[in-house]
This record gives C-alpha cells, sequence and structure tokens, in this order.
C-alpha cells in the first residue's frame, strides 16, 4: 500500500463483526489505509460506542471516509449523524451507493449485517468509494446541511 492511500476509519458493534471483516479484506485489496476500529469479537456491545470512534475521525478530518455495520444499520446511522461534517447513509442498494456519493457527498457509508449479504455490501461500498461529489446545485444543498449543523450543534471537534 503507499504512502499516500486514502484512510478509511471502520467499526462494527457485534452483529457486524463478520461483515466487518469482508470489508476489511475489500478495502486493503482495493488499496484503502484502512484502521479497524473493532470489535475483534462478537462478545455484545453498544453499536453507539464504535459509531462515534469512525464518526469523529471523519468528522475531524483523521479519515476521508468512514465504514460502520450494526444488525440493520440504523443505530449506526443515527449515532453517526450527529457529528459535524459527518453525512452518513445506509447503503440498502447500488443505487444509494452511487447516489449518496454524487448527490450527498456522504463520507460514511453505513450496512446492516442483518439485512444485507456481505459480497452485496462490498460491492455497494466499490461503488460508494469510485463515486465523486457532482457539485452543482447539490454543493448548495449540502452547505445548508451544514448550517443546520452550525445554528443547532453547540460543540464540536
Ligand atoms: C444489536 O442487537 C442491534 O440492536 C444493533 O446491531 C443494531 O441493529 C441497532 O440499530
Amino acid at each position: 500500500m503507499g504512502g499516500n492511500a486514502i484512510p478509511v476509519a471502520i467499526a462494527s458493534d457485534h452483529a457486524g463483526v463478520e461483515m466487518k471483516k469482508t470489508l476489511v479484506d475489500a478495502l486493503s485489496g482495493w488499496g484503502f489505509a484502512v484502521e479497524d476500529l473493532g470489535p475483534g469479537t462478537i462478545d455484545p456491545v453498544d453499536y453507539p460506542d464504535y459509531a462515534e470512534a469512525v464518526a469523529l475521525r471523519v468528522s475531524n478530518g483523521t479519515a476521508k471516509f468512514g465504514v460502520l455495520v450494526c444488525g440493520t444499520g440504523i443505530g449506526m446511522s443515527i449515532s453517526a449523524n450527529k457529528f459535524p461534517n459527518v453525512r452518513a447513509a445506509i447503503l440498502y442498494d447500488e443505487y444509494a451507493a452511487r447516489y449518496s456519493r454524487m448527490h450527498n457527498d456522504a463520507n460514511i457509508a453505513i450496512f446492516g449485517a442483518r439485512t444485507m449479504k456481505a459480497d452485496a455490501a462490498a460491492d455497494r461500498l466499490g461503488i460508494f468509494l469510485s463515486e465523486q461529489f457532482e457539485k452543482g446545485r447539490h454543493e448548495r444543498r449540502v452547505r445548508k446541511i451544514r448550517g443546520i449543523e452550525k445554528r443547532v450543534c453547540r460543540t464540536g471537534p
């Protein structure tokens, strides 16, 4: 892996550990600098703790992209989207994978290990990471999200 590899932070809860392994392997194979923030076992953990670890890194720019996995993807999504600069999207199909990047400039990809197959999740992640933000009218809308954050969030990284 080269020194300029794009940093991607990934984590799951216990429900997502197996799918996370597939996604870590895929990311490494594509040449990303993968930071696996755990967990390493299927002992029960709380998804907000792992969402926070990834979302903080994306929020402060340590990671360019994040990946989160829980049972449905919903708990991770609710938690990660509390963080300024984070736009976390559940990639429920390939269209969502593509357009969450092109229109929403999403920077965290979320999967549900109990609602999706691991190989389909890896395919969607590949699409997500190869698309670019289209900007134009979409930039104005993303700026408005940033405006909401600034008005509502009192503190942040
Ligand atoms: C864990 O059982 C489950 O609640 C969690 O993985 C996730 O689906 C929450 O949104």
